[in-house]
This record gives C-alpha cells, sequence and structure tokens, in this order.
C-alpha cells in the first residue's frame, strides 16, 4: 500500500551490486545492505528492519502471512538509524536475539537459493518510554492504521525491485527513500491521526478521548475511540427515548461500526430504514431498536489492547470501561444499567467480550461471546499449557498445530504453532511483532525484568517455562471464576446465566478446545449449563453468535434485553450486578506484574557460609533469582583469580565447592536469555583461611 513513489528512488534505489565485501568484512554469501536516504529523517530512529524476497514481479506486500506466503522475511533492531549509518544483512544465527537476524521460513540469508526475487525493506520505528511504574520500553505507537506487522503508517520504504541472486558472494544496496503517509483525515476528532479520524453520517457517530488513565501510564498522549451506529428515528433531544446498547468488541475497526455497518451496504440500507426487509418466509417488520458501538483501541503492541488491564499493556480495562464509556453514554441516550449493555464479539472479540463481563458484572448484563481465544489455559490453542514441555513438540514428537481447516471432512494442518512464533521473530523481538502470540504473552502474562512481557516459552525452541504460565493463571477465565466462585465477588452467583458461548468444532484455530475446559471447569462447580455454551459441529471460525443471520441475532439480543429489564420475566438482581463483583483492579494488576514486581523477582548470588570459610572444607552458595529462561553460567573467584573454567548451572541449583586457595571468594554467575542484557552478578565476599 506504498502511496507515493517517487521517480527519484528509482535511481536512489536498490540495484544488484556484486561486492565482496560487507561493511563488517569479508562476506562469503549474500548481504543485504540498507540506508536512509539523506533528508528522509529528521532525527535517527530505534525501529524494526523487515527485508522480504518475494518471487519475482511479484510484490512482497500481495501475501505475508505465515500459511501462504510465497516470500522470504528477515528482521533486524536497528538503533539510533540514520542516513550516516548502515545496517547490513548477513548469514543469519536465528538466535532471535535482539541485535541478530531471524529469518523464515528459511535460517539464514545464506538459504537463498540463486534467482531472480522481488525485495524491498520496510522500517518501523519505535520510541522510547518510560511508563509510570518505571519500566522502560522501546516500541511502536500506531497512529491510526491499526498497528499492522510491517509497513504502517510512518513506515520507512525501500522502492521493490527485481534482483538476481547468483549465488557466491553478493551485496545488494536497499535505500529508503519513502515514508508511508499517513491516511488523510475525514474526521474533526481529537489527538490527529491516534485512534484515526473519521467523518460522522447520520447514523454513524463518533466519539475520541484523551485517556488520563493511559496517558498516565505511558508517558505520553494516549486516545481511544468509539464507533456509534444509532437506530432509525433516534432523536438526540428527547432524552426520555433510551436505547439498549451493544459493545461490540474485536479487532481494529477503522471507521466501521459492528455487523458489517455501514460496509454491509444491504444491512445498511435497512439499518437505516428501521425496516427488516420481508423474506420468502418472514414478513417485513420493525427493525431492533438498539445502539451499536465497536471500540478503537489500537495499542502499542497489537491492532487493540485486548479490553482489559494487563501490565504490559496499561490500564485498558479502566480506560474503556470508566473513562470511554461514561462520554459514551452521557452524549447519546443510552439505558445506564446492566441488563442493557450486552458485551459481544468474534476470536480476540469472544475473549474480549467475556472477560468484560466476568471482571464487570457490575456494569455488563451479559455476553454472547463467539469463537474465544483461550478461555482456558489447559487448552491455549491446542498447548496442554499447564502440562506440556514444549509448545511446539508434543512429547511424542508430533508437532502442535495452530491453524487447520477441513477438506472433505479430514484436518488439514496449514501451520505449526513454531511457524507461526518463528515467522512473528521476523517482525519484532519481545514481543513487538503486533502478532497474535505476541500479544497474548503480553496481556496474559506478566513484564519481565527486560521491562517487556516475559514470555511463556522459548520463542525459538518452544520450550515451556511453567514459572512463567503459573504468572498467567489470573487471565485464565475458567481459573479465574472458578477461585472467585463464592468469596466476596461471588461469581458463581453473579455471572449464572449472563455467559453465552459459541464455537465450532472445527475451529481453524482449535478454540473450541479452550471452551470445553472452560465449559467443563463452571459445569464441575456450578452444575451442567452454568455457562450456556453452545458447540456447533463442523463449523468453522467466524460469523455472528450461533451463526445467527444478523436480523435474527439482533432481535435475539434485543429479546435477551426485554427479558432481563427490570420489567421483564428475569430482571438481573441487584446483588449479580454488586460493585464487590469487580475483579482485573489496575492495582493488584501492575503490583503483581509490573516493573516493581520483576525486580523483586531477582537475587544476587549468595555464598552460603556464616564468618570465614575453611581452607579445603566444602561449602555451599546459591545462583541467586533469575527470570524464568535465563541461562547460567558460574566462575568461583579468589583474590581476583578465576578458579577453574565457568560451568553450567541451573536455576535454583545450590553448588558445592571446596575453597583450594586463601584469599577473598566471590561467586559470579553470569545469565543470558534471548531479547536480555547479558548480565554478571557477584556474590558478596567471603574470606578463606587456612
Ligand atoms: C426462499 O428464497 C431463497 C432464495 O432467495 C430460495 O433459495 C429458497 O428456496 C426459498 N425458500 C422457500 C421456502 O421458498
Ligand atoms: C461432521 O463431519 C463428520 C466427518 O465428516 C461427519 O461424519 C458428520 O456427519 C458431520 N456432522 C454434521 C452434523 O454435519
Ligand atoms: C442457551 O441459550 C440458548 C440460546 O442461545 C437457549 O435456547 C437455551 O435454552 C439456553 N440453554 C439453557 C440451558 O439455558
Amino acid at each position: 500500500m506504498l502511496k507515493t513513489v517517487f521517480l527519484l528512488s528509482l535511481v536512489l534505489g536498490a540495484f544488484a551490486a556484486p561486492t565482496t565485501e560487507g561493511l563488517t568484512g569479508r562476506s562469503t554469501g549474500l548481504d543485504v545492505k540498507i540506508s536512509i536516504a539523506k533528508g528522509l529523517l529528521k532525527s535517527p530512529t530505534d525501529g524494526r528492519v523487515v527485508l522480504m524476497f518475494a518471487p519475482e514481479g511479484i510484490d512482497p506486500l500481495d501475501d505475508t502471512d505465515v500459511d501462504s506466503s510465497p516470500n522470504k522475511i528477515f528482521g533486524k533492531n536497528v538503533y539510533d538509524f540514520s542516513s550516516k549509518s548502515a545496517v547490513i544483512f548477513s548469514g543469519g544465527s536465528n538466535s532471535g536475539t535482539a541485535t541478530g537476524i531471524y529469518g523464515w521460513p528459511d535460517v539464514s540469508m545464506t538459504s537463498i537459493t540463486p534467482g531472480t526475487y522481488r525485495v524491498q525493506a520496510f522500517l518501523t520505528r519505535y520510541e522510547k518510554v518510560t511508563r509510570s511504574d518505571g519500566s522502560k520500553v522501546n516500541v511502536h505507537f500506531p497512529c491510526g492504521d491499526g498497528q499492522p506487522n510491517v509497513d504502517g503508517f510512518g513506515s520507512l520504504t525501500t522502492t521493490a525491485v527485481d534482483v538476481a541472486v547468483h549465488g557466491g558472494a553478493q551485496t545488494i544496496e536497499l535505500t529508503f527513500t519513502d515514508i508511508e503517509p499517513v491516511e488523510a483525515f475525514t474526521g474533526k476528532e481529537i489527538g490527529g491521526c491516534n485512534q484515526g479520524n473519521y467523518a460522522e453520517t447520520e447514523y454513524l457517530k463518533r466519539i475520541k478521548i484523551r485517556s488520563k488513565k493511559l496517558s498516565k501510564f505511558w508517558g505520553r498522549d494516549m486516545y481511544l475511540g468509539a464507533n456509534i451506529v444509532l437506530p432509525f428515528g433516534y432523536n438526540a433531544k428527547d432524552t426520555r427515548k433510551r436505547y439498549p446498547v451493544i459493545y461490540s468488541q474485536g479487532h481494529w475497526p477503522a471507521g466501521a461500526g459492528p455487523l458489517g455497518y455501514p460496509n454491509n451496504a444491504v444491512f445498511k440500507a435497512a439499518w437505516d430504514k428501521g425496516i427488516i426487509p420481508a423474506t420468502n418466509t418472514t414478513a417485513e417488520r420493525p427493525a431492533p431498536k438498539l445502539i451499536m458501538v465497536s471500540f478503537r483501541h489500537e495499542s502499542p503492541l497489537y491492532d487493540d489492547s485486548y479490553a482489559v488491564n494487563t501490565a504490559n499493556l496499561g490500564p485498558y480495562g479502566d480506560a474503556i470501561n470508566d473513562e470511554l464509556i461514561p462520554v459514551i453514554e452521557s452524549t447519546f441516550n443510552i439505558i445506564r444499567a446492566p441488563y442493557a449493555r450486552v458485551q459481544e464479539g468474534g476470536s480476540t472479540g469472544g475473549w474480549e467480550s467475556i472477560a468484560s463481563v466476568i471482571f464487570r458484572p457490575d456494569l455488563f448484563g451479559v455476553c454472547f461471546s463467539s469463537y474465544p481465544d483461550s478461555l482456558d489455559f489447559h487448552r491455549h490453542q491446542d498447548i496442554e499449557l499447564y502440562t506440556a514441555k514444549n509448545a511446539y513438540t508434543r512429547a511424542d514428537g508430533s508437532s502442535v498445530p495452530s491453524i487447520r481447516t477441513h477438506t472433505n471432512g479430514v484436518e488439514v494442518v496449514l501451520a505449526t504453532v513454531a511457524q507461526e512464533n518463528h515467522w512473528e521473530l521476523t517482525f519484532g523481538t519481545s514481543t513487538r511483532s503486533a502478532n497474535q502470540w505476541d500479544v497474548w504473552n503480553a496481556v496474559y502474562g506478566i513484564q519481565g525484568y527486560n521491562n517487556y512481557p516475559l514470555e511463556p516459552w522459548d520463542k525459538v525452541t518452544g520450550e515451556i517455562y511453567p514459572e512463567v504460565v503459573e504468572a498467567w493463571k489470573p487471565m485464565d477465565l475458567s481459573n479465574y471464576v472458578v477461585s472467585n466462585w463464592n468469596n466476596k465477588r461471588n461469581l458463581g452467583k453473579a455471572l449464572a446465566g449472563r455467559i453465552y458461548i459459541y464455537v465450532g468444532s472445527w475451529d481453524n484455530y482449535y478454540l473450541n478446545e479452550g471452551v470445553m475446559e472452560f465449559q467443563k471447569r463452571t459445569d464441575a462447580v456450578g452444575g451442567v449449563g452454568w455457562a450456556n455454551v453452545t458447540i456447533l459441529a463442523n463449523q468453522t471460525h467466524g460469523g455472528n453468535y450461533q451463526r445467527r443471520a444478523t436480523w435474527d441475532y439482533l432481535e435475539f439480543v434485543q429479546k435477551w434485553v426485554q427479558d432481563h429489564s427490570p420489567s421483564g420475566p428475569h430482571p438481573i438482581s441487584s446483588k449479580a450486578t454488586s460493585p464487590s463483583g469487580r475483579g482485573n483492579e489496575w492495582d493488584e494488576v501492575i503490583a503483581r506484574g509490573g516493573h516493581k514486581a520483576a525486580l523483586a523477582r531477582q537475587a544476587p548470588p549468595l555464598i552460603d557460609v556464616r564468618g570465614n570459610a575453611k581452607l579445603g572444607k566444602e561449602i555451599k552458595a546459591s545462583v541467586g533469582r533469575w527470570d524464568p529462561g535465563v541461562t547460567l553460567e558460574a566462575q568461583w573467584i579468589i583474590s581476583d583469580d578465576k578458579i577453574g573454567k565457568p560451568f553450567a548451572v541451573k536455576q535454583g541449583e545450590v553448588l558445592k565447592f571446596k575453597p583450594n586457595k586463601k584469599g577473598s571468594m566471590r561467586l559470579f554467575i553470569t545469565g543470558s536469555k534471548l531479547n536480555y542484557d547479558t548480565e554478571t552478578r557477584k556474590s558478596s565476599t567471603v574470606v578463606v583461611k587456612g
């Protein structure tokens, strides 16, 4: 979606320029050297360079999907990058470190076979921020495009060129000559391009606010937007005529409201007239009178925020529920009572809608959650997260699948968890790829000692860290509901009859598995049907709740609201919507998962001796405490001399050592982890006497 192509860029652009040397010395294979055209940037930038090789003559952006892209994709982080420097893609250890390159689906640049390719590079720019809990991160703040994983607004791009790769030593030179323009504004909303800026029509209105809570957390202005679809006959001045509201959750909606409004022209035409058209089996009738709202909450790590409070993304739950919704509801004539607030959505939106009701039973009445993201981490998609040792490979050696389809009733796997995670690593390290597995790690998890989300498994090997999985439990929704069943939150009673879930048994992402686990665990405490779960045989991922047609669905929702209103047959009790049912409180979330907690988890090594140690007498020592996944190496030091060679140690290991020399003794432990700074921690000194 390159919007401007300057002729100049063809001159400055890339040509196959075979040379024998890269900047860093003699190269024997393919190198790509990428620089920034003079004057393109006002100041140096940090960011992620993504380099793509597509088949000759094919736009590299045509298809970058993990299950279908013909491209080879490489990524590398850059720091203080300017027209005075260049970045070189060469070799590729696939270590996934902050400085290395990561390639998909090949492991390195050397695996690009001779042939002609269309080559293009993109630079996503990062901004350094210090969050209110003291954590410092370097992330991309999207501005009205829903944070795509590559080529978002403001990205630098090179011109795509066909280049012959001939085998031997070769350096391809590319130059960033263009900046993806920010979509022109059409509306009058505050905050510039933040969360987009859209024009209003008779039935489609806009709200955008500057969120105080998010701005405080991120240390910069943060906005939230909403698209509001009003029913036929809506009269702003008639404040006595009030309507129920559907809060529809999901991915970046750009300017659209829920259920395809206004992009589905047939639906829009009928909605705007307030009349459901006749079919050959049903007569024409009035459309339900509801207000429908979609949210714009593109975030620094994804196209939305998952609409809850998280230590990695900040207080989005509070910002949406306590800042944005009150403005929506005081601007439009909405019934301000839980029974009239309906949460709905599919997939990401399915999880967000059920989480919203579970965490805020005081605010929302009901959710119609369709094919939600993993509700229970006994099955995170198809990963048995609580018991498996590896997220990519099962005990029997087979790969854990991630995307499937069914052909003539037979399951066909389109991508594995490993393929997807490795593909994500090309777009960003430290969970900054703006892709699915990374944002789950951010939302369900806590901050690591490196300030970025603490990953539940090694992104390269798939090795699971049980300690991190344990930290996900408050976001395991069935665990959360069951463990707050009859305490002060009283969720067993409060949520009964308010959770509706639909999924197909052939869900393309195996999300039916997590739904079934949720059902099993809540049924076990609440009796069969505590949550109303519909599993439709042989249905895939998609559609409205229970695959209902749009009008049928809206009438169904309207009936639920009527039935549960104060004058209906099944009013929601005030006990069920008591503020004591609230969960996912920000103070608790950040105290448990924020920067201070990450620091508190660390400890230096400790030599376990009171007073002095004795020559030749065994002593014990601990390696200290480190984040899971840190590889440790120990070195004994006496009087500044290294004793023996450094050796590998494990977290929690108790070291035994017989000092063989007099003097002052220390233990050094060096820890290294993907995307962490390698760090040496030193014990305090113990004197060895004869
Ligand atoms: C109703 O119309 C649809 C086409 O719009 C047709 O496929 C269907 O058979 C019709 N049903 C009846 C009962 O006539
Ligand atoms: C679902 O698919 C299976 C396998 O193709 C088939 O045996 C079964 O009849 C299907 N069920 C429904 C309800 O379509
Ligand atoms: C579950 O919800 C459906 C509507 O989606 C309804 O027809 C059914 O009666 C409900 N089941 C129970 C046990 O309440």
